[in-house]
């Protein structure tokens, strides 16, 4: 595996690796390696030639007053991993490698939705997640890009920027890697006390009984404030949970929906916050067609 820190070395590395005759997928991430992110690399390197992951953490999707700066970073251990789990290159820039002095261009998916769920509370989040997104891919270049459905909304919001800018990449999303217990895996985790870790679980076992009542089939079941109910009811339980949103949307367009519909994704997206810490988790929720 090799490792690079600039364009130069990346496109030097890019010579060397027989790029030409296989295909490259590409896994952005921020570091601080788990399972999740290892997922991706997995599976991009068992459905292309070759595999690149980039570790930047990215300071303009960090708004004021968030963790960019206490971020954990453990870039030693990341490329271990990322080398175990297959990648053929890791990209480590510096910002200046990304954001060259006097940048100035921005990328916006605009509309509801990147202001809605996570946009809400982080209205610059997703401007600087398009825009270093697309400058990756324009430096890396690969035929497919891996991302989690962990982010669900980042999933959708890359996908429409992909779509509306006719960027040549195909957008893959995997599932969510959890831990034995259920909580969603997530670098964030490492802030939590070990009472806030316990208290997280709400939201797993949260969106779980919303599954399980779309399952029971009762009357009223596929209402989306009955499912929203379920899952707050179950997170509120927790005294130290202060949810941000709990709320039951269209899966493929982000737009408010009245019911889940037999053969319509709808997703049950929830961010709640223990302390300084904020966690997301979503859950698919789907009928089969009659
Ligand atoms: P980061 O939070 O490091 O996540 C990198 C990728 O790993 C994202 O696609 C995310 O959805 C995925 N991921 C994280 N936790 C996961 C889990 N438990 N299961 C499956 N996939 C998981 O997302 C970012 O970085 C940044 O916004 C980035 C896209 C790199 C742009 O800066």
């Amino acid at each position: 595996m090799s490792l690079v820190k600039t364009i130069g070395e990346l496109e030097d590395w890019r010579k060397r690796s027989g790029r030409k005759e296989q295909t490259l997928g590409f896994v952005p991430t921020m570091g601080y390696l788990h399972e999740g992110h290892l997922s991706l690399i997995r599976r991009a390197k068992a459905e292309n030639g070759l595999a690149a992951v980039s570790i930047f953490v990215n300071p303009t999707q960090f708004g004021p007053g968030e963790d960019f700066e206490k971020y954990p970073r453990d870039t030693e251990r990341d490329y271990r991993l990322a080398k175990e789990a297959g990648a053929d290159v890791v990209f480590c820039p510096e910002a200046d490698e990304i954001y060259a002095p006097g940048f100035s261009t921005e990328v916006e998916v605009k509309g509801g939705l990147t202001q809605k769920l996570c946009g809400a509370s982080r209205p610059i989040h997703f401007k600087g997640v398009a825009t270093v997104v697309n400058i990756l891919f324009n430096i890396v270049r690969p035929d497919r890009a891996y991302f989690g459905q962990k982010d669900a909304q980042q999933a959708v919001v890359i996908q429409k920027m992909v779509r509306d800018l006719h960027i040549p990449v195909e957008i893959v999303v995997c599932p969510i890697v959890r831990e034995k217990d259920g909580l969603a895996m997530s670098s964030r985790n490492m802030y939590l006390s070990p009472e806030e870790r316990k208290q997280a679980l709400s939201l797993s076992r949260g969106l779980a009984k919303a599954r399980g009542l779309l399952a029971s089939g009762e009357e009223g079941c596929d209402r989306a404030e009955r499912l929203a109910e379920v899952i707050g009811r179950e997170i509120r339980k927790e005294p130290l949970a202060k949810p941000e949103y709990i709320e039951i949307l269209d899966g493929g367009t982000l737009e408010e929906i009245e019911r889940v519909e037999p053969g319509r994704k709808a997703l049950a997206a929830v961010a709640v916050r223990f302390g300084g810490t904020r966690l997301i988790d979503n859950t698919v929720l789907s009928l089969e067609e009659k």
